[in-house]
């Protein structure tokens, strides 16, 4: 699937047209196959180096038009550091960052999988295919107008070439899986509110069963009798009705505990009654990226074939202003029992959360519960966009999450949790209610959550700030990140996989 870049593994030699990406080290050192391949260029690339000063140090880069002697549209020379490491996350980005420099307008391109001092593995080589194919990612549905249209190829080529291409097309395979599953995320975060609302955006995730998933929709009838009051509540102002979607692919053993991932659906977040300032709020259309990646990685999960039994569900709702709609002051009981007093209808997405993570809980009796959300404004203040708000009840989830995050280059922060916040949320009149102020906002906001859960061992990612609208990256130019898909999948693959 992957957008419209197709993806093919080759041995080293030169393409016989398009764009032509190598690596180089200091010096303009070439790896033997390159520089076999550029053997015809050696002169005119030495001589265009020493005229614009390139001398191969890490992040330079040289071009080279139509080079005589090959028979390229270009030939890109990539500086690469002698201390260049070798991590994933390291091949991934260099993959994007090497696709990057091919004009948008090139149909054709081979990046050669090899450093200056020898062949890359078929791990690497795959790494960097997948670099590529999410830096080429863009969202342009809605753009009809030929000037943006004009030069872009309907469909690219990217070309690895590889000292060991069967080997490398074998490693890419689970790569396909989480691209794809990545770029189903840019896609739902990206998709405006008036096309992807609740009731679509549970077809959409009905798609999924192509790919051996497992999907059960909740209707609002549904919903009214499992008594989710507290997700019911959000989307009463609505004229779209709520769902709820359960997901499962079971890959691991009959009788293995499932893994469950849990995901903010709100569609649109207008605030309700307590409404948001004009300003920016069209940026709430994104405020289903927890739900967003939940679908995604269950792609990637279903479509590589992963040996564990998973669970994901997501709580669709669109938060509204009306005369429907619920009222700061309104009491609702949740799903577990435990009463709300809503306090601010812009606290919304906790509020959904606590009737799925109740329901998921209590369901599924899951090895453990991961939700992620666009929860707060305040986890951007703490951890800007470079960090997810990681927040959990067991350090060993946390590390290992932690540790995820390091590989796949998707970062978590872990932020405290504690029952000296539960004053915070006291309610003069119910249970809790659903805003603690605005001291610690990100905080009260996960121990809230906190109390749908019980001893489960939980983790709670606030991905207000990287799930969208984040800083564009080598491997990511999509206003919708599809953060947390490659995190997820590399939590699974490493420590609940056997
Ligand atoms: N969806 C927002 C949080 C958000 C803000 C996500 C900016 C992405 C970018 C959430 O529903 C919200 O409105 N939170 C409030 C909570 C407050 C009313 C306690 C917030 O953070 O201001
Ligand atoms: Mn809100
Ligand atoms: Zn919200």
């Amino acid at each position: 699937m992957a957008g419209a870049l197709k993806v093919g593994f080759s041995s080293y030699s030169a393409p016989e047209k398009g764009v032509l990406i190598v690596f180089c080290g200091p010096d303009l050192k070439l790896g033997p196959a390159t520089r076999t391949m550029l053997a015809p260029v050696r002169d005119l690339l030495g001589r265009a180096a020493a005229a614009d000063g390139f001398k191969g140090k890490s992040g330079t880069s040289l071009d080279l038009i139509a080079p005589g002697g090959l028979k390229l549209s270009r030939l890109v020379v990539i500086g690469m550091g002698a201390d260049e490491q070798s991590k994933t996350e390291d091949m991934v980005k260099c993959g994007g960052a090497a696709f990057g420099r091919a004009p948008a307008s090139a149909t054709d391109v081979a990046i050669m999988a090899e450093r200056p001092d020898g062949p890359m593995s078929a791990d690497e080589a795959a790494d960097l295919a997948l670099g590529a194919v999410l830096r080429s990612y863009s969202f342009d549905r809605y753009k009809t107008k030929k000037e943006d249209a004009d030069d872009k190829p309907k469909q690219r080529r990217l070309t690895i070439g590889t000292a060991a291409a069967d080997k490398a097309r074998k490693a890419y395979a689970s790569r396909e899986a989480i691209a794809d599953g990545v770029l189903m995320a840019r896609d739902l975060v990206n998709e405006p509110a008036n096309v992807l609302y609740p009731e679509e955006f549970a077809r959409r995730a009905n798609a999924l069963r192509k790919v051996g998933v497992e999907v059960q929709i909740f209707d609002k009838k549904a919903l009214t009798k499992l008594q989710m009051n507290a997700l019911l509540g959000v989307g009463q102002g609505s004229i779209r009705e709520s769902r709820v979607v359960i997901m499962r692919w079971n890959g691991g053993k009959k009788g293995d505990k499932p893994l469950a991932f849990i995901g903010k659906g709100v569609c649109f977040d207008t605030g309700g009654i307590s409404i948001k300032p004009a300003a920016g709020m069209e940026d709430m259309k994104g405020d289903m990226a927890g739900a967003a990646c939940v679908v995604g990685l269950m792609h990637t999960l279903a479509a590589r074939k992963a040996k564990a039994n998973v669970v994901g569900a997501i709580g669709l709702v669109e938060n509204m202003p009306d005369g429907n709609a619920q009222r700061p002051g309104d009491i609702v009981t949740s799903m577990s029992g435990q009463t709300i007093e809503i306090i601010n209808t812009d606290a919304e997405g906790r509020l959904v959360l606590a009737d799925v993570l109740w329901y998921v809980g209590k369901t599924y009796k899951p090895a453990f519960m991961i939700d992620l959300a666009t929860l707060t404004g305040a986890i951007i203040v703490s951890l800007g966009h470079e960090y997810a708000g990681l927040f959990s009840n067991d350090d060993k989830l946390a590390e290992r999450l932690v540790e995820a995050g390091k590989l796949s280059g998707e970062r978590v922060w872990r932020m405290p949790l504690g029952p000296e916040y539960d004053k915070q949320i006291d309610s003069k009149f119910a249970d809790m209610k659903n805003t603690g102020g605005r001291m610690g906002g990100a905080i009260t906001a996960a121990q809230f959550l906190q109390r749908f859960v019980e001893k489960t061992p939980w983790a709670h990612l606030d991905i207000a700030g990287t799930g969208m609208g984040s800083p564009q990256s080598d491997i990511n130019k999509s206003w919708g990140s599809g953060f947390g898909v490659r995190l997820l999948d590399r939590l699974v693959s490493d420590s609940y996989e056997k």
